[in-house]
C-alpha cells in the first residue's frame, strides 16, 4: 500500500442565541441574516472525524457512527469536499510554481479519501448534529490538506455543508456574517470572543423528545423566507440591531442583555415559524412549560438570572451563570423527575451539560 496520510479533528455543536432561519441563495448556503452562537465544549456534543488519502483507494467513502454511507447521495457532502480538495489542488500548483521539487509536492487534491466520523452523544437525541459533522469534516480536511486558508476562510467551505455548521469552526463566541456578495465570498464566521472571555457562563440542554423533526430546518426556512410577512421585518430591522447589542452584551459579561437578547430572539423565531403558512410548530408542552417556568424564576429571583433558547425541536438550551445554574439544575429535577445519576453525570464533570427530561 502507498503512504497514507491523515488526519483527525473534534468540532462541538453551537446554539444560536440570534438564529439563522432564511437562506438567499439556497445552493451557496447564504443567509438572509447574520447570526450569533456559543460553542459548547468538546466533552458533551461533539463530532470527532477521521480521514485517510491514499493513491491506493478507488473511490471516497463514508463511515458514520460506524455506519457506511453513501457520500454521492448527499449534495452538501459532495460539495464541501469538492470545494477543499479544490484548495489543494491550489496548494499544490502554487508550491510547483515555487520551485518545489515535483516529487515533494504530495498530490493529496488526486486521492480518494476515507472518512470516518463519530458523534460523543446519541444521534438520536434530537441534537444537531450536522453543525459539528460539517465542522469537522471541513477542520479535518483542512489539516490533512495543510490548507493555508485562515479558519474565518475554511468557514466558508463548511457552511457550503450545512449554513450553522460554520459557527463551530470556532469556540466561544461567534458570530455568523450574512455578507452582501453574491458569491458567497464574505458569508463567513468570526469569533466574536473565546471561551476563557466569560468562564462562568454555562449552558443547560434539556431533552424534552428524541424524535426526529417532522419539518426540516431547510424545508422550514425556504417555508417561512416564501410566505411569512413577520419574517421581513425581523431580517430589515431587528436581527441588525440585535446582533450589536448581544456583541456589546458579551464584550461586558452583561448576563442580563444577553439572556433578555437570547429570549426575545428565540421568541421571535418561533413566531415566524407561527407566521409561516402553513404554520411550523417546532416546541411541544414540554418546552412551554420551561419557558414558563424560567420566567417564573427570573421573577423570583428579581432579575433575569437564566435564558432559554429553543431551535427547530422542543429541546431547550438554558443560559446562566454558575451559581444560579446550580438552582436551575435543582429546580428542573424537582419539577421533571428522573433518577439522579443521569443528572449528576451529564451536569457536574463540566459546565455544559445535557439532562434528559
Ligand atoms: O444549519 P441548519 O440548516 O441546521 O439550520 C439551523 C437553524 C437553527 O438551528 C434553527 C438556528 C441556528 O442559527 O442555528
Amino acid at each position: 500500500m502507498g503512504k497514507v496520510h491523515e488526519a483527525t479533528v473534534s468540532a462541538p455543536v453551537n446554539i444560536a442565541v440570534i438564529k439563522y432561519w432564511g437562506k438567499r441563495d439556497s445552493a451557496l448556503i447564504l443567509p438572509t441574516n447574520s447570526s450569533l452562537s456559543v460553542t459548547l465544549s468538546q466533552d458533551h456534543l461533539s463530532t470527532r472525524t477521521t480521514i485517510r488519502a491514499s493513491p491506493d483507494f478507488p473511490a471516497d467513502r463514508l463511515w458514520l457512527n460506524g455506519v457506511e454511507e453513501d457520500i454521492s447521495a448527499s449534495k452538501r457532502l459532495v460539495n464541501s469536499i469538492t470545494t477543499a480538495r479544490k484548495l489543494r489542488e491550489a496548494l499544490e500548483e502554487k508550491q510547483r510554481k515555487d520551485g518545489i521539487p515535483a516529487e515533494s509536492v504530495v498530490p493529496l487534491s488526486k486521492w480518494s479519501i476515507h472518512v470516518c466520523s463519530e458523534n460523543n452523544f446519541p444521534t438520536a437525541a434530537g441534537l444537531a448534529s450536522s453543525a459539528s459533522g460539517y465542522a469537522a469534516l471541513v477542520s479535518a480536511l483542512g489539516a490533512l490538506y495543510d490548507l493555508p486558508q485562515s479558519t474565518s476562510e475554511l468557514s466558508r467551505v463548511a457552511r457550503v455543508g450545512s449554513g450553522s455548521a460554520c459557527r463551530s469552526m470556532f469556540g466561544g463566541f461567534v458570530a455568523w456574517q450574512a455578507g452582501v456578495a453574491d458569491d458567497g465570498n464574505d458569508s463567513l464566521a468570526v469569533q466574536v470572543a473565546n471561551r476563557q472571555h466569560w468562564p462562568e457562563l454555562q449552558a443547560l440542554i434539556l431533552v424534552a423528545s428524541d424524535r426526529k423533526k417532522a419539518i426540516s430546518s431547510t424545508a422550514g426556512m425556504q417555508t417561512t423566507v416564501e410566505t411569512s410577512s413577520l419574517f421581513a421585518e425581523r431580517v430589515r430591522t431587528v436581527v441588525p440591531q440585535r446582533m450589536e447589542a448581544m456583541k456589546t452584551a458579551i464584550a461586558n459579561r452583561d448576563f442580563e442583555n444577553f439572556a433578555e437578547i437570547t429570549m426575545r430572539d428565540s421568541n421571535q423565531f418561533h413566531a415566524v415559524c407561527l407566521d409561516t403558512y402553513p404554520p411550523i410548530s417546532y416546541m411541544n408542552d414540554t418546552s412551554r412549560a420551561i419557558v414558563g417556568l424560567i420566567h417564573a424564576f427570573n421573577a423570583a429571583r428579581g432579575r433575569i438570572a437564566a435564558a432559554y433558547t429553543y431551535d427547530a425541536g422542543p429541546n431547550a438550551v438554558i443560559y446562566a451563570l454558575k451559581d444560579d445554574m446550580r438552582d436551575l439544575v435543582e429546580l428542573f429535577t424537582f419539577c421533571f423527575p428522573r433518577e439522579e445519576s443521569m443528572l449528576a453525570d451529564a451536569f457536574y464533570p463540566d459546565p455544559f451539560g445535557v439532562f434528559a427530561l
